[in-house]
């Protein structure tokens, strides 16, 4: 059976009060609702990662992940962070090629590539994250061009390594826009990327990936998407910056 996962993507945002503030709020609702079959990922920016992993302690379930790791193993990158760094941290997930660093950043498929070995290698998870623009959709292509995306990123890796992989499907049209797919039209595109996997890796290996969908999911909707049978589970935003919200969703499967 696939691994449910809800991971949180907090983005450029709270302080650090309010971020252990938020963690503690979480693994106490995890804790105290006794959720067992559902992986959370905690995903703040990089300052938080050590106050939040300590919060989070040994709690059976709940990871750390980063929002970024650089394509470098170490050495003179100011300012970078490297996948090494990260795992010394207790980091364990990192999510990369979010629409949002690919468009304001321009890290384009060969750095992803690069970034997706790194993590790899240093024992980190990646979330892959893939999705099309509104301009895409509405052209009809939209499945051709988030296939070209895991093509072109991942389908170098090896069978054992690609079965290490999570990806989350995030449409740009529904990211930060309140406007979220449809628990059909997630479901379309899910199908379509596990079947594409299959082309690559089999069907086995990709029966087992973790297919994880984000844009505009809260607690109203995710019960309805998550109840689609290649909706592995989310990428949340905003919703996650609420601990009430986004245990909701946690608790939506
Ligand atoms: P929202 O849930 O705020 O739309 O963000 C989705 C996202 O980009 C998660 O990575």
């Amino acid at each position: 059976m696939r691994k449910k996962i809800v991971a949180g993507n907090w983005k450029m945002n709270l302080t650090s009060e309010e971020g252990q503030q938020l963690t503690t709020e979480i693994v106490n609702l995890y804790k105290g609702e006794a959720i067992q079959d559902v992986v959370v990922v905690l995903n703040p920016p990089f300052p938080h990662l050590y106050p939040v992993k300590k919060l989070v302690g040994d709690t059976a379930g709940i990871f750390v992940g980063a929002q970024n790791c650089s394509d470098k193993e170490g050495g003179a990158f100011t300012g970078e962070v490297s996948s090494k760094i990260l795992a010394s941290f207790g980091v364990s997930y990192v999510i990369l090629g979010h629409s949002e660093r690919r468009e304001n950043f321009k890290e384009d498929q060969v750095v992803l590539a690069t970034k997706i070995n790194q993590a790899l290698a240093h024992g980190l998870v990646p979330i892959f994250c893939c999705g099309e623009s509104l301009e895409i959709r509405e052209s009809g292509t939209h499945e051709e061009t988030v296939k070209a995306q895991l093509t072109a990123s991942l389908f170098h890796l090896s069978p054992g390594e690609f079965s290490k992989v999570v990806i989350a499907y995030e449409p740009i049209w529904a990211i930060g826009t309140g406007k979220t797919a449809s628990a059909e039209q997630a479901q379309e595109m899910h199908a379509a990327l596990r079947g594409h996997l299959a082309t690559k890796y089999g069907d086995v290996i990709a029966a087992q990936i973790a297919i994880l969908y984000g844009g505009s999911a809260n607690p109203g909707n995710a019960k309805e998407l998550f109840g689609k049978p290649d909706v592995d589970g989310g990428l949340i935003g905003g919703a996650s910056l609420k601990s009430r919200d986004f245990i909701e969703i946690v608790k939506s499967f």
